[in-house]
């Protein structure tokens, strides 16, 4: 690359952060408060001898008197960071700890939710004892001990004497190169007159990319894993010289590729803080080793195991580099990651056999039981790191290189098919010793265009509807589970196969249940439950019956926050930085949506209504890009007042600016 375009490029970058998402009703859902100090919203509960509990929340004290007194204060949603109060009456021997929890079922004055290890106990972690003596005036808890998560905080007594106590507040840590944490970049707003909460598509869309925010912390506040029970430490070096990008708020405060899938995305559409995804990229590729294989997570974790842990994660950093430069078109990054990029696909590349397919050894994966040998869902991701890795090798001028990968991804989707497809059951199947069809392999086989024809397509987006229950969809590959990870992926399929109305109903199931339940925070998302609703996640697959250890706050399960902003509103981009994009919106029945997002070019918003017989689309790109864009609907077209006619896929080509698409559609 040329250094004058180098720099160029370094400038766009630096100054396209700066704009801001049009304001407008949608606004009043988005979760992150004005101001990083942030205090109790009520009193949930309290208990013991307490005096003049609720002048706690306007600035007045109140008093605990006695061994296990003990107040909890909600702040009404998800937070982190560390608690400050005053003391203001203190006698020699008063004392006071602290407990927190995300759900409110684990409140309790003598333990926290768990965040360092799990335990059958649910109270490893224990509560933060204040140290004694106590002195009277302003107390903030050490940063070591900060907690990344929670929406309950439990003050109690330990001691016989009283204490009074007044301005309790938490100083929201994460995102600390922001200066507003409302400050977002895209937006999303959508009427959804078909659910109980209308406003449930923003709502879900604002939650995601809270959860998001919430998981991008700053570089020495990392899960020490070791900590000795009982308490917990959040100081741990994440190695990096700026915020990082990772998978869950409370726990584990660590980079995870696979993670990367769905959080990346979510952070584009919304905060476009794409620095925090590439300070955790390169913590992966800083730790690849001699043969070219990636960790499973990074640090504080830093899972290396021996050589080869995950096949199917170390994809995923191959995959979330592709997803960041596509967004953010950093090719100076990309030159600096790109020997270790392409020792990491030959890494792939030498399991492949001469079955043609790749036979997983690292069989580590995001929980889920079964992984290893042909596997289909790891051969999906293979072929996803091949199909995406010759765009960037073309994107870096290397067109050899770019039509090697592009052969090995067209040999290998011919062997897939072969492999995997059960055309009676109308799915993949999981290996090729087996006939069970799990919902990664098949949702990514969809999403990474596996499949030969719509029809295919539409026979996985139709078997997948057989795991759903009342919660979602349950996972065949961890029975008894609902992962919204890979319901992120789901729900993709179900819009690329043009279902929109089916991505929907998943939505309502899944995420309504997520977002509402009383036994979660009603503002960022679950790493995952049971079948029946219940927070018991992966008790039998490594989280040992700690149903409080479950996270509330987790990147991964964000998906339909991008998956709306791509779907329902159709925006994509199809070239670095939406130098060519494409609008083709779904409009599963709703009656309109508006929204968008910037790239280092500029700002891209769709606004769509339907309206009688009339579907109208607004559409505005940066100058000097071009793109396509597709209406849901058959009629008369016009494009800015003229009659204008469509191409054989269906599609208007139109150059960057303003524009409005109308059809008129017959009848
Ligand atoms: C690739 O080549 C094109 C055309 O010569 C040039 O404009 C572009 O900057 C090159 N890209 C890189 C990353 O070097
Ligand atoms: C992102 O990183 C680039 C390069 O290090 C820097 O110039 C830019 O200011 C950063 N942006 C933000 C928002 O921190
Ligand atoms: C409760 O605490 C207050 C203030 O310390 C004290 O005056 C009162 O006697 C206590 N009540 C009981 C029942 O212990
Ligand atoms: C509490 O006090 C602060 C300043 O001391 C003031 O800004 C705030 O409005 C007060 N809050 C209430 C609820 O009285
Ligand atoms: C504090 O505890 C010590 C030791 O139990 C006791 O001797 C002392 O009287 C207590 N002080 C008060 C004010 O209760
Ligand atoms: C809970 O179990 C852990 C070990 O998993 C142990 O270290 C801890 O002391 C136990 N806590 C309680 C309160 O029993
Ligand atoms: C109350 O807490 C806030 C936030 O921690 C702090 O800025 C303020 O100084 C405290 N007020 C007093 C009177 O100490
Ligand atoms: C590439 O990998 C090596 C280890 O194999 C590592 O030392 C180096 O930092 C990596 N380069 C980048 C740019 O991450
Ligand atoms: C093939 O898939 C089944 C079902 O997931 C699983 O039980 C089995 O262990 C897998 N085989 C291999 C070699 O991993
Ligand atoms: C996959 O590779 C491992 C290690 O080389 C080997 O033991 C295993 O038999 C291979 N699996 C298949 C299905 O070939
Ligand atoms: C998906 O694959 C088919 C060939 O099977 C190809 O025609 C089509 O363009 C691909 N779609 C995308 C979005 O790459
Ligand atoms: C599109 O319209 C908006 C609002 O009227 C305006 O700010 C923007 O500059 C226009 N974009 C282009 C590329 O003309």
């Amino acid at each position: 690359m040329a250094p004058a375009i180098l720099l160029l490029s370094f400038l766009l970058l630096g100054e396209y952060t700066v704009g801001l998402a049009p304001s407008g009703p949608w606004d009043a859902f988005n979760f992150a408060p004005a101001s990083r100090t942030v205090y109790p919203r009520s009193i949930r509960e309290y208990s013991g001898n307490v005096t003049s509990a609720s002048s706690i929340l306007s600035n007045g004290s109140l008093t605990l008197s006695g061994d296990e007194s003990y107040v909890v204060l909600d702040f009404g949603y998800e937070v982190a960071g560390l608690i400050s109060l005053n003391f203001d009456d203190v006698s020699e021997n008063s004392s006071i700890a602290l407990s927190f929890t995300e759900s409110p079922l684990f409140i309790s004055p003598r333990t926290s939710d768990d965040s360092v290890v799990t335990s059958a106990n649910l109270s490893y972690d224990g509560v933060l004892n204040v140290p004694a003596p106590l002195q009277t005036g302003y107390w903030t808890q050490p940063s070591a001990q900060l907690r990344g998560g929670y929406r309950f905080l439990t003050i109690v007594s330990t001691s016989d004497s009283s204490v009074s106590l007044s301005n309790v507040s938490a100083a929201l840590d994460f995102m600390p190169h922001v200066d507003s944490l409302r400050d977002y970049s895209g937006y999303f707003y959508a009427a959804d007159p078909g659910y109980v909460d209308q406003d449930f598509l923003t709502r879900v869309w604002y939650a995601g990319a809270y959860t998001v925010q919430i998981d991008t912390i700053p570089a020495d506040a990392g899960r020490d894993p070791n900590h000795p029970s009982p308490g917990w430490a959040n100081n741990a070096s994440m190695d990096s010289p700026g915020p990082v990008l990772v998978d869950g708020a409370k726990r584990d405060r660590s980079v995870w590729p696979g993670d990367l899938g769905i959080s990346l995305p979510t952070q584009f559409v919304s905060t476009n803080d794409l620095n925090s995804t590439r300070n955790a990229l390169a913590t992966l590729y800083a730790r690849q080793d001699a043969s070219g294989g990636l960790p499973y997570a990074g640090p504080p974790l830093d899972l290396l195991y021996s050589s080869d842990p995950s096949d199917t994660y170390h994809a995923w950093t191959l995959v979330g580099t592709y997803t960041y430069v596509l967004y953010s078109g950093d090719f100076e990054w990309l030159q600096e990651v790109w020997s270790n990029y392409t020792r990491g696909v030959k890494f792939l590349a030498s399991k492949v056999d001469e079955t043609g397919l790749l036979n997983v050894t690292g069989t580590l994966d995001w929980g889920r039981l079964g992984q290893g040998g042909y596997n289909s869902e790891a051969n999906a991701l293979y072929y996803k790191v091949l199909t995406s890795g010759a765009d960037l090798a073309l994107w870096l001028n290397d067109t050899s290189l770019s039509a090697a990968y592009t052969a090995n991804a067209s040999a290998l989707k011919s062997v897939f098919n072969d492999a995997f497809w059960q055309a009676d059951k109308g799915l993949y199947r999981d290996n090729t010793t087996t006939d069970f069809s799990a919902q990664d392999g098949n949702s990514l086989a969809v999403v990474f265009n596996l499949t030969e024809s719509a029809e295919q397509a539409a026979a996985v987006s139709e078997g997948l509807t057989a795991n759903w229950g009342v919660y979602g969809a349950v996972a065949p590959e961890l029975p008894d589970t609902i992962a919204p990870y890979i319901g992120g992926f789901e729900i993709q399929a179900h819009f690329i196969a043009g279902n929109a109305e089916r991505a929907l109903d998943l939505l309502h199931r899944e995420w309504g249940y997520m977002l509402y339940t009383p036994i979660s925070v009603q503002s960022t998302l679950l790493e995952g439950y049971t079948s029946n609703g219940s927070l018991y996640f992966r008790s039998t697959d490594g989280y040992d019956y700690d149903a409080s250890y479950t996270s509330h706050a987790h990147g991964w399960s964000t998906g339909p926050t991008s998956a709306l902003s791509f779907y329902v509103l159709g925006l994509q981009l199809t070239a670095p930085q939406g130098e060519t994009w494409s609008v083709a919106p779904q409009t599963a029945g709703l009656p309109y949506a508006e929204g968008g997002y910037k790239t280092p070019l500029g700002w891209f918003g769709v606004s769509w209504a339907s309206d009688g017989g009339l579907w109208n689309v607004s559409v505005s790109t940066p100058d000097g890009t071009s793109g396509i864009v597709r209406p849901p609907v058959a009629g008369t077209v016009s494009v800015d007042g003229e009659t204008a006619e469509l191409d054989a896929s269906g599609s208007l080509p139109l150059s960057g600016g303003n524009h409005t698409v109308s059809v008129q559609t017959a009848g």
